[in-house]
């Protein structure tokens, strides 16, 4: 194993992709890969807790997503949380666990947002471990809207714009990883990533596994990070 630079992450984001291509390489319909996915999620968001990593955040599904993706995939993704999201977010917060939704939720059917803004509301203060859920959410419109709403309180400044962006209060991820092979962050925490590691993976998210998980903090514990120092 390689020598540990860094301890854990505080923050770690997923890019969760590949669920689509998993399900095609079993001729099933893309809905059976975002079902996977989902599975995959509560795994590695419970090795993540045990790790010690303070907040984990997910992407869901981006703003491009919900404009681009046909009906019947949406329908299918927001019945999947109808399905898990209330009986998981239920247990996370009786262990002592938190969730924070980050995205606009105005655009999802209003019993989902319902549901969310709920697993949100019951989450425990000072919680030492936090899921956070990015679902219609882009970093454009995140910025855009942080900095209207920096602007009116007095000025833009980059206290004052991260003081307003949906990720105000969680420290900066430390990590990125990406699986199902792309090499893009996708609208994702763009400001937030500004010093982040990241990590592409080719396995699909579906078979991404807490091995796979524990495999990309060993290699984050082994980087150097400079933030502009010389070596
Ligand atoms: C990621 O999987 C999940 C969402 C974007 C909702 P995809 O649905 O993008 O899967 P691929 O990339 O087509 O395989
Ligand atoms: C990124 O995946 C969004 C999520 C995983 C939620 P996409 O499949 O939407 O990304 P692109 O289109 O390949 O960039
Ligand atoms: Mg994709």
């Amino acid at each position: 194993m390689s020598r540990a630079l860094n301890s854990v992450p505080r923050h770690v984001g997923i890019i969760m992709d590949g669920n689509g291509r998993w399900a095609k390489k079993r001729l099933m319909p893309r809905s059976y890969g975002h079902n996977a996915g989902m599975k995959a999620m509560i795994k590695i968001s419970e090795r993540a807790a045990e790790r010690g990593i303070e907040y984990l955040t997910v992407y869901a599904l981006s703003t491009e997503n919900i404009i681009s993706r046909p009906a019947d995939e949406l329908e299918g993704l927001y019945n999947l949380l109808r399905k898990y999201f209330g009986e998981n977010a239920q247990k996370l917060c009786a262990e002592g666990s938190a969730i924070k939704i980050i995205g606009d939720l105005s655009a999802l059917p209003p019993d989902v947002e319902e549901l969310l803004k709920k697993g949100e509301a019951n989450s425990p203060e000072n919680a030492r471990f936090t899921l956070v859920f990015a679902i219609n959410y882009g970093s454009r419109s995140e910025i855009a809207r942080a900095a209207n709403l920096a602007a009116a309180k007095g000025g833009i400044t980059e206290e004052s714009l991260e003081n307003e962006l949906y990720t105000a209060g969680i420290p900066a991820p430390d990590l990125i990883i990406r699986t199902g092979g792309e090499m893009r962050l996708s609208n994702f925490l763009l400001y937030q990533a500004a010093y982040a590691e990241l990590y592409f993976t080719k396995v699909l998210f579906p078979d991404f596994t807490p091995a796979h998980f524990d495999k990309a903090i060993e290699e984050y514990m082994s980087r150097e990070r400079r933030y502009g120092g010389s070596r």
